[in-house]
């Protein structure tokens, strides 16, 4: 089975926490969603997929963007995330695109060839065992003139969301074990001639790939404190938090708190600099 770990990752505790966590999560990445969507000229009655669609949001945005005739399937193996998206879809609006979910392996899953003109991704394309074939499918589902947007993470290094929390846990709790650079998973995508040669060997030609700076704003409304109780069950360091003793539970959370302290703003939330990469290709 391929992308067995994932599947299971996605359906245990990241998804269920991703899911309680929906709000905070979807605060702090709608306006990246919304500027990797600005990318896309949409024809009226424009067929679309959402890779990796997690929660749903960005789907319905993408529906609400190509507007009534035209239609958005948001795929992922998330069961969790995908009962939220489901129930985004409950209340009907006629000026939207048709939204249906599927949950399916995005690598393997057998789209119908050439059905769509556009495939979009919020974060959801750097989890594949073989990237190659899983870009290769979806250049399968686009017409000929397709067009394909995505925005993934640059490095861990380059953003502070990352390294702030982890560095203050890393001084109390052994550091995790190390990936490999281009392990499935958030940071996969970081190198872009990776990502570029990923993409040409699928079929993709015109790729471009040029970094976006965004604000990361998480937990704007609340105190620091409860902030940092959110950072530990979703975010950078919340596998790391979970295995600790519990004796160094709360010794963490006040470690990350100070460390935190510096871009928290009451009513604000905490605010660090985000760096990604937009990635754009045509079938
Ligand atoms: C970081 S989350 C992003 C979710 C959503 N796009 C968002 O921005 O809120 C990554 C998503 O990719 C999904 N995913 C991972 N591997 C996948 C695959 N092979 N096929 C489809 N979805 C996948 C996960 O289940 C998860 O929902």
């Amino acid at each position: 089975m391929q992308n067995k770990s994932q599947i299971e990752f996605w359906n245990g505790d990241t998804g269920r926490n991703w899911v309680a966590h929906d709000a905070l999560m979807e605060a702090m990445l709608q306006p990246i969603g919304e500027a990797i969507l600005d990318v896309f000229r949409f024809e009226p009655n424009a067929r679309a997929l959402d890779i990796g669609c997690g929660c749903g949001h960005p789907t319905l945005s993408l529906a609400e963007r190509i507007g009534a005739g035209g239609s958005v399937t948001g795929v992922d193996i998330s069961a969790p995330m995908l009962a939220v998206a489901h129930e985004l879809t409950v209340t009907s609006a006629p000026d939207r695109a048709r939204v249906d979910f599927l949950e399916v392996d995005a690598q393997v899953h057998p789209f119908e060839l050439a059905s769509v003109e556009h495939v979009f991704s919020r974060f959801g394309v750097m989890f594949f065992e073989d990237p190659v074939a899983a870009f290769h499918n979806l250049h399968a589902a686009l017409i000929a003139s397709g067009t394909l947007a995505f925005c993934c993470w640059q490095s861990r290094t380059v953003n502070p969301f990352m390294t702030v929390p982890a560095q203050a846990a890393l001084e109390l709790l052994p550091p995790p074990p190390e990936m490999p650079p281009n392990a499935p998973g958030p940071f996969a995508f970081a190198e872009p001639d990776y990502v570029h040669s990923i993409l040409s060997q699928a079929g993709f030609s015109d790729i471009s790939i040029t970094p976006l700076r965004h604000a990361l704003v998480f937990g704007a409304g609340l105190s620091l404190t409860e902030i940092v109780e959110h950072l530990v069950n979703i975010g950078p360091i919340a596998q790391l938090v979970r295995d600790a003793p519990e004796a160094l539970q709360q010794p963490v959370r006040d470690r990350v708190a100070n460390a935190l302290k510096p871009f928290f703003t009451d009513r604000g939330g905490i605010n660090l600099e985000g760096q990604f990469w937009q990635v754009t290709a045509n079938a």
